[in-house]
This record gives structure tokens, sequence and C-alpha cells, in this order.
């Protein structure tokens, strides 16, 4: 038994699929660390595919049409929670609403320490109004009872808040458009305001790259601590690539345990 791994925590950890190697009656044993940051010997890393996560369809996005938007709601930067939530509600801004059946405006703590940021509603969450509800939304959940965090009601340590860069669901689960990460962000970035949180985990490689405004794959990204909006950043891979790429959940790990540090004001200072 590991001094350092809780039968909860080894608990989580299995159940993220993550195999920590412990022989059964010696101390002398490696770090749980060590043997989950070797993700099982891969001849190479698996290729980190750029397709959306949750998508259904792996087709690349059709030539975008320019759509006409209509006006983005105004005076989003000052609202408070009620007024954005009407505001996401009512929002007609990229013409995403004329397929959606909810708008998907985030859950969880208001004031979280923790704030998970993903990409976009899939099928499930649009039809539930609620973000990360499929099996890639278990995966989520799995991961966060692993560092002791939930989205089930707590404390402001303990519960996060989980909101996507995107309200609503792009049709069959489609790459979001420039145009509609555009319209959509002040939403998003009211939320981080709102919540003010001391992390934010940054899921995917849509989210990352929208809320940093680069091209830098997630491989490059990982290991470090960006910012959004002066708030400290760590990224990680998206629980529907890592359903696809177990191999990857011990990466993911690692990017928990660095999330983690930073929010304990141990981790490295935001680039
Ligand atoms: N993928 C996301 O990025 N967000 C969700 O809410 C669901 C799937």
């Amino acid at each position: 038994m590991s001094a350092r791994w809780s039968d909860r925590q080894q608990a989580m950890l299995r159940e993220m699929g993550v195999t920590l190697w412990l022989p059964p009656q010696t101390d002398a044993m490696p770090l749980p660390e060590a043997a989950m940051s070797e993700p099982a010997p891969a001849p190479a890393p698996p290729p980190v595919r750029m397709s959306r996560p949750a998508a259904v369809s792996t087709a690349p996005n059709p030539p975008s049409v320019p759509r006409p938007l209509a006006a983005r709601p105004s005076g989003v930067a000052a609202m408070d929670w009620l007024a954005l939530r009407e505001a996401v509600a009512g929002c007609e801004a990229c013409g995403l609403c004329r397929g959606r059946q909810n708008t998907v405006f985030g859950v969880g703590h208001a004031q979280a320490q923790w704030m998970i940021i993903g990409e976009a509603p899939g099928e499930q969450e649009d039809r539930q109004g609620e973000p990360f509800v499929g099996k890639a939304g278990q995966l989520l959940d799995n991961m966060l009872r692993a560092v002791g965090l939930t989205r089930a009601e707590a404390g402001p340590e303990q519960q996060v808040y989980i909101a996507n860069v995107l309200k609503c669901r792009p049709p069959m689960n489609r790459n979001p458009e420039p145009q509609e990460v555009a319209q959509c962000e002040p939403f998003l970035k009211r939320q981080v305001e709102l919540v003010a949180p001391k992390l934010i985990l940054a899921m995917g490689r849509f989210a990352v790259q929208s809320i940093l405004q680069t091209g830098e794959p997630i491989g490059r990204l990982r290991g470090r601590v960006h910012a959004y909006q002066g708030v400290p950043v760590v990224v990680t891979y998206h629980p529907a690539y890592l359903l696809r790429n177990p191999a990857d959940k011990a990466r993911s790990w690692d990017d928990l345990c660095l999330a983690r540090e930073v929010l304990r004001g141990g981790g490295p200072a935001p680039a």
C-alpha cells in the first residue's frame, strides 16, 4: 500500500484507467507517479488527432459558408449571472441556435477555485443543457474525483465550475468555426470573471487554442502554465480523446497534478 495514495485515490486512478504498479509486500516500491508517467512502453506516442474529440463525424468541415450574423447581446461584460444565463439562452449571434435543443451555459460552484473549460456541447449535452454529461463527461468526473474534486454540490474548494467555449452544439458535432468562437467568447470571458477561479483546466485542442489564441498543438502546450484573463491555465487532452487513446491518460494525470500544484501555489509562474 502506498503511503502517498489512499485507497480512494487508487480506486479513482483505476477508474481513470491509470495503472499503479504497487508490489505487494515491500516498501521499496517505485513512486506511483513514475509508474504512471511512463505510459505503456509505446513505440511512438499515438498521433494526436486534431478533429474535435466529441465528434461522431470525423469528416473535415465542409467549406464554411459565410452566414449573416445576428447582433451579439450587448453589455455582456457587465452582466450578472442571471442576465448572462438569459443572454446565452436567447443568443442567435452565430446561427447555431437554428439546430440547438438547449443552450449549454455551464454548471458548478459560482466561486469555484477550479474552472474546467471544454469545447462545445455534443448531442447529450444539447439534449440535457449541461456540459460533459456523455461518456466523456463520466471520464471527466472520474478524473476530477481523482484529485478530490466534484461537480456535485460542495464548497468552492471541491466543487468545480464547468463551461464550454461554445454554448450551442455544432451540427453533427463538427468542429467549431472561428466566427462561432468569436461570437460566443464574450460569454465565457464573463463566466471566468464572475467565477474568478484560481486555476483553469482547458481540455482539448479547440478549447485550448481558442482561449490561448495559438495554433500550437496540445502536446507542445502541456506541462507549462499559461494564462487567460489573468488566471493560470493548465492544458490537457479532451476526455473524449482519452477514451480513444487510453495510453495518454497517464499524461493527463500528470497535467492534473501540475494543475493541483499550481493551485497550491507551487507550480511554475504563468508564461
Ligand atoms: N465535449 C466538450 O468539450 N464539452 C461538452 O460539454 C461535451 C463534450
